[in-house]
């Protein structure tokens, strides 16, 4: 269990305890892309007591979590696949239901709510980022990592050795850039809040969108904060 201090950057908090995306989460601090922040100066910008925030980490890193795995020891291999088999899969599969959702509810309604069609503009450029990108990790990064740890692990240095920084680094300039793009439609939507007596199709287009949001905070957090670091200093070992 780390110490955490008003210093702590969140994505060391983030990286160190698994229940702590959830309290981040729950007071509207990224701990993904914006993550490299002191908790203190992240609670300032939320407009949030660090206070409380540090009482909500205290509870929730006390509480038993059996269900999620502590993935700062689990072999990098075994990371990827995680990532592939829960976060990509929803990814691609929830783009497309919320772009069915979005065609619908512009339809109905996106004479009256200006702001429905630049969402789903939004949402159009948020597919054509992420899916080219999903693909860059799956056939490329994420196999490279892979192959990474096999080598090291056998004793032997790889030849490209310091080389996954650079496509790292895209892979994180991604990450901002969708990141951008789902904060301007939390925005554009207010915070996912369907107008009063929205229809059950409107409600379902900002639930999924906000649940959207969710897992890809999950998902880039482990990336940036947990895949990414391990891979580096594997790499540069
Ligand atoms: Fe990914
Ligand atoms: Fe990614």
């Amino acid at each position: 269990m780390i110490t955490i201090t008003p210093e702590t950057t969140v994505r060391e908090i983030a990286a160190a305890e698994a229940a702590a995306a959830r309290v981040f989460e729950s007071f509207g601090i990224d701990y993904c892309c914006g993550g490299r922040k002191p908790l203190a100066q992240a609670c300032g910008e939320r407009g949030v007591e660090a206070g409380a925030v540090l009482a909500a980490l205290e509870e929730a890193m006390q509480q038993p979590q059996p269900d999620e795995r502590d993935w700062s020891a689990e072999p990098l291999a075994a990371l990827c696949r995680h990532i592939e088999d829960t976060h990509h899969v929803f990814t691609r599969s929830e783009m497309e239901r919320i772009q069915g959702l979005a065609g619908k509810v512009v339809a109905r309604h996106g004479a009256d709510r200006a702001e429905l069609g630049e969402i789903q503009e939004r949402i159009d450029a948020l597919q054509g980022e992420l899916l080219p990108h999903l693909q860059r990790e799956e056939l490329m990064l994420f196999p490279y990592i892979a192959s990474l740890e096999r080598t090291r692990s056998a004793g032997e240095t790889q030849a490209s050795g310091g080389s996954v920084r650079n496509p790292i680094r895209v892979m994180i300039a991604d990450h901002d850039a969708a990141a951008a793009e789902m904060a301007a439609i939390r925005k554009l939507s207010r915070e996912y809040t369907p107008p009063q007596g929205a229809c059950p199709t409107y409600r379902a287009f900002y639930a999924a969108l906000a649940e959207f949001e969710r897992d890809l905070h999950r998902h880039v957090h482990l990336e940036n904060n947990i895949l990414f670091p391990r891979a580096i200093a594997l790499d540069e070992a």
